[in-house]
């Protein structure tokens, strides 16, 4: 029998209901994990979790699981996230729940900047934030925490698509934030080593050109990934007992 690495871990994964979130959610429920996916529509939320309790069951009736949130909304997260207990006993988050940019600067509205900032940003730091609060209660500084986010490659200098300039900011601002989140994690664990350490790395992916994002994208210069390559990565990070976050990988 195989042996599951994840087993009794719960990840909670945004945009966990299509493309690059939904392999990453197939891949951590097939070394064990149980997964919660947040998303806006309920029948595709629904039909993944369903596939997910078919072909990855659980022991002890545990069940995968998923909210409806929209992440358009991101000052509704804490009261959503607390009363809904969603992150009780979870020990690994994922924001990959993203939207991309229609148009040129020019032609874009001030409620489309506010909104692709609200997705790729302030509602990734906002769950940051919940889930560190969470995991700072937990006394074993063996517990295994992880945030993985889901940034791009266009957030490296030099790597530019046109139509995406607010995209590629919230990317580059995501990716910051995300190694600069780990090193204050890596100070809290100092002052306070019986807490465990919560590892926050970044994963850039490439152009993956079957996704709803990547269909939107129409001359890619920046090489090009699966998500199946973007799940494994996020699952090597997340079993690697050696990685100590604040990584920020192009794949
Ligand atoms: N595809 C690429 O080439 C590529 C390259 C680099 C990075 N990325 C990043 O990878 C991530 C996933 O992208 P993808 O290619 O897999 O795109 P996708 O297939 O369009 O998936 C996007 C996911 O995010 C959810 N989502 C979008 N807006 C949301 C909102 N307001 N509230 C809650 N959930 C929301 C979607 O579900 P609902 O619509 O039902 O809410 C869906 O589950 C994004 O952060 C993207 O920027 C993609």
């Amino acid at each position: 029998m195989s042996i599951k690495p994840l087993l009794n871990q719960h990840a909670f994964i945004t945009g966990g209901s299509k493309g690059i979130g939904s392999a990453i959610a197939a891949k951590l429920s097939s070394l064990g994990c149980r997964v919660t996916i947040l998303a806006r529509n309920q029948d595709l939320l629904k039909a993944q979790t369903d596939q997910l309790n078919h072909k990855y069951p659980l022991p002890n009736g545990e069940k995968h699981s998923y909210v409806k949130f929209d992440l358009l909304r991101p000052s509704e997260l804490e009261k959503f996230i607390s009363e809904g207990k969603c992150f009780h006993r979870t020990n690994i988050l994922v924001n990959c729940a993203g939207m991309t940019q229609k148009t040129l600067l020019m032609t874009t509205s001030p409620q489309e900047i506010a909104d692709i900032i609200n997705v790729n940003l302030t509602s990734p730091i906002i769950l940051s934030k919940l889930f560190v609060k969470s995991t700072s209660r937990v006394k074993d500084p063996g517990y295994n925490a992880s945030i993985v986010n889901i940034s791009s490659v266009v957030s490296v200098p030099g790597n530019n698509l046109t139509g995406a300039s607010v995209y590629t900011a919230t990317k580059a601002a995501l990716t910051r934030f995300t190694q600069a989140l780990a090193a204050e994690q890596h100070a809290i664990h100092d002052r306070r080593p019986l807490s465990p350490l919560v590892r926050v790395n970044v994963l850039l992916p490439r152009h993956i050109a079957d996704t709803d994002i990547g269909k939107s994208v129409k001359t890619p210069s920046v090489g090009t990934s699966t998500a199946e390559d973007v799940a494994q990565a996020v699952a090597n990070l997340v079993t690697d007992d050696h990685n100590v976050g604040g990584a920020a990988t192009v794949v």
